[in-house]
């Protein structure tokens, strides 16, 4: 198969549009196009140009005198000394990237050769560690440098954290007592950019794409207002240094930044308001909101007939490479449904409702997935994602409105 047609399959599986390297046959998928700085570099600057060229090169024999736990690459080894980054971190989606929904497409199939693999596992489990193809054709790591543990980790502390067993943090918080006189794992390396959003657009913004970009989260958030006042992808999902990173999935975020109200007036509306979100609510192409109004009984029951609802998301028709709508919100903004129908003669009240399904996307995909594939493993991984994107929805704000 030819990479294009190979590369838009995946887009269609994935529903993650730049799983592949787009160069054809390409090796090094963050590489650098030759001549001029690409707009990545220009985002990134050079040491998080280097810090994320992925996959991350394996980190070699440990320095001498290091202990093992020191070495360690497994998550609960670094917890030994940061358990409440471990324990955080345990509960995000980070740990969970190497889910059954990505894992399941990564058995048979397209996905499962070697380029695609690499071009997959870059955002999700980034370790040369943790890749069981090589960077090349040429060199493949064998256990115990690869580690299948690992790999089923997802995103590792050390997948940000550790490049040749070096350690790079943000600067160290001012409050703490003076460290101890021999830290271990060498001492840290203060980078500022470990406080900066662009540490994370290597994998939350898909860079030079010519056409639609279906993940803009990185650009989104620079123009935004938050920007302009210095908050940052940290200060809201990382707030105090919390490795928790909640997101759509989580009701309590999304309830704490968005706003959901009865505006007075005719005619009467249901009002959203983005008034926290530092980018698009939602940023991604995956997940649907739902505002909806009906009219309800005496008995509290929804009237026939009375529903109406707008559908907040983004919908792209990645054949022709364009959006087929995009009803997302920009930070600050509103969305607004209208009630446009007179109350029926047995209504008592109006109804208001905003749902959020997070996986919308992926659920199409896995539904239409699992019945071609024959892998035994693949089937009960997708069937798990399936059941999970089934449960994912929320009902985010229900008002009533007496008449
Ligand atoms: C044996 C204990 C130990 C282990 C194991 C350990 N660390 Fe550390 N780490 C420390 C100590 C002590 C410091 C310095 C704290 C200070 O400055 O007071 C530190 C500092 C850091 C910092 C810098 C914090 C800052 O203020 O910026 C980072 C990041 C870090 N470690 C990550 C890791 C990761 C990732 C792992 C696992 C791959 C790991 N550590 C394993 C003890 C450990
Ligand atoms: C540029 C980074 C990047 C690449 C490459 C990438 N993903 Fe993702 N993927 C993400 C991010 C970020 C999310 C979470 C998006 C969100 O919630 O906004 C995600 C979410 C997902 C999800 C839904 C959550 C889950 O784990 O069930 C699946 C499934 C998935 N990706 C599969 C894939 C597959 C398969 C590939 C390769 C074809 C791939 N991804 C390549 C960044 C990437
Ligand atoms: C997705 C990337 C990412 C992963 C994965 C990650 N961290 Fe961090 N970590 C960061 C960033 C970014 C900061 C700086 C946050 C800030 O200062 O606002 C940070 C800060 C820290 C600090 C300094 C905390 C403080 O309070 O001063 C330590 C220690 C640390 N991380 C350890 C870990 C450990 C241990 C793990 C795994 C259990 C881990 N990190 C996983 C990105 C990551
Ligand atoms: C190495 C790639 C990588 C980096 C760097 C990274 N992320 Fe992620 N992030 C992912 C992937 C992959 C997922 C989806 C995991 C899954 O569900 O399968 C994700 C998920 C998330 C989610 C959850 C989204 C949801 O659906 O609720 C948030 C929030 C998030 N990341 C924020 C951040 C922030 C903030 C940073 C920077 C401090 C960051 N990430 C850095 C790869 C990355
Ligand atoms: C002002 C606070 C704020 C800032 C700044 C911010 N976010 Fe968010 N983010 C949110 C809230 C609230 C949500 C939940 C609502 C939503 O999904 O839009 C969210 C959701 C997400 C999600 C879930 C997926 C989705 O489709 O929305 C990801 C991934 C994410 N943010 C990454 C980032 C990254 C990367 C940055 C920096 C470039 C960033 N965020 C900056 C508040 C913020």
């Amino acid at each position: 198969m030819k990479w294009p047609a190979l590369a838009l399959l995946i887009a269609l599986l994935a529903g993650c549009d730049n799983a592949t390297p787009t160069t054809p046959g390409g090796t090094a998928p963050d590489g650098a196009a030759p001549g001029k700085a690409s707009q990545r570099e220009q985002v990134l600057g050079e040491f998080l140009e280097t810090h994320w060229k992925r996959p991350v090169r394996a980190q070699g024999p440990s320095p001498e005198g290091w202990s093992p736990l020191e070495a360690s690459l497994d998550p609960k080894d670094c917890g030994a000394c940061h358990p409440q980054q471990l324990a955080d971190w345990e509960t995000s989606l980070h740990a969970d990237a190497f889910s059954p929904g990505f894992a399941g497409q990564l058995i048979e199939g397209n996905l499962a050769k070697p380029d695609a693999l690499r071009g997959c596992q870059r955002c999700h489990t980034p370790l040369e560690e943790q890749q069981p193809v090589g960077p090349g054709p040429e060199h493949t790591l064998e256990p115990p440098e690869y580690d299948e543990k690992l790999r089923q980790a997802g995103l590792v502390c050390a997948g940000c954290h550790v490049r040749a067993h070096r350690h790079f943090g943000p600067p160290r918080r001012a409050d703490l007592p003076p460290p101890p006189e021999a830290v271990p794992h060498a001492g840290f390396e203060v980078r500022p950019e470990f406080q900066q959003s662009r540490f994370c657009a290597p994998c939350h913004q898909f860079f030079d794409r010519s056409g639609i970009n279906v993940q803009n989260t990185y650009f989104e958030w620079k123009e935004s207002p938050h920007a302009a006042r210095g908050e940052t992808c940290q200060s809201c999902h990382m707030p105090d240094r919390r490795h928790l990173w909640r997101g759509i999935h989580d009701r309590e975020m999304v309830a704490e930044a968005v706003d959901v109200a009865w505006a007075d007036g005719e005619p009467l509306a249901l009002v959203l308001t983005a008034r926290a979100v530092g980018h698009a609510f939602p940023s991604y192409v995956t997940p649907r909101v739902v505002m909806s109004i009906w009219q309800q009984d005496a008995t509290g029951k929804p009237i026939e007939g009375t529903r109406i609802e707008h559908t907040i998301g983004r919908k792209v028709d990645f054949r022709k490479g364009e959006d087929i709508f995009d009803t997302r919100v920009p930070p600050g903004g509103t969305a607004r449904l209208s009630v446009t129908q007179p109350p029926e003669p047995e209504a008592v009240a109006w109804v208001g409702q905003v749902t959020v399904d997070p996986d919308f996307h992926y659920r199409g995909v896995f539904e239409r997935y699992l019945p071609t594939l024959e892998d035994a493993k693949a089937r009960a991984l997708i069937a798990r994602a399936l059941e999970r994107s089934q449960r994912s929805s929320y009902v985010l704000a229900e008002l009533r409105r007496p008449r």
